[in-house]
């Protein structure tokens, strides 16, 4: 698809934003193709850690015998969102074939699991959020160093 022409195109924009502005701020200054790209920490604080988790949101909902729906399905976008950006990150560690092949598998099931979600179906939201939520080991040892 497009993910390789757009990600270029985000650098071509990036390079083109360092050159009129003059260098980036300090801590971006070490990846300036990618400013408007939250990092993968960034990304795994605010979907994965334990206070705001998204992920979080979503088993704790499921786990109730009468779900908030609503919940479950404005996090599972958020889940979508963060996916994306994930993908637009390079990890520290693994190849970029591993890495894209994951993000992707992250963005369809948290795809499925909006969808579920929108239907109220709830042994399809628990299924995919389970095989959504037992991807972290797989990744980490993959990809982080
Ligand atoms: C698609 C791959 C991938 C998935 C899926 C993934 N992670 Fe991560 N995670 C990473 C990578 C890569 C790092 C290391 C980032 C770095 O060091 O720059 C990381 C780092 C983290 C960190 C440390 C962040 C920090 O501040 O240093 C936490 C916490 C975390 N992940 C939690 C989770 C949890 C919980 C899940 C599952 C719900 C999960 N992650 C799923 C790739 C992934």
């Amino acid at each position: 698809m497009s993910r390789t022409l757009s990600a270029a195109a985000l650098g071509l924009f990036a390079a083109a934003a360092v050159a009129l502005s003059g260098p980036a701020p300090a801590v971006r200054a070490a990846e300036p193709g990618k400013p408007l790209v939250p990092t993968i920490k960034e990304i795994m604080r605010e979907a994965h850690s334990c206070r705001t988790a998204y992920i979080g949101d979503v088993r704790r909902e499921l786990s109730k015998p009468e779900p908030d729906w609503t919940v479950i399905e404005s996090r599972s976008r958020d889940l979508v969102r963060v996916g994306k950006l994930l993908a637009l990150n390079t990890p520290p560690a693994g190849t970029s074939e591993s890495w894209e092949k994951l993000t992707t598998l992250y963005v369809a099931r948290a795809t499925v699991l909006a969808e579920a979600a929108g239907r109220r179906d709830t042994d399809e939201a628990k299924l995919v959020g389970q095989r959504l939520g037992t991807m972290c080991a797989g990744c980490h040892r993959a990809h982080r160093r």
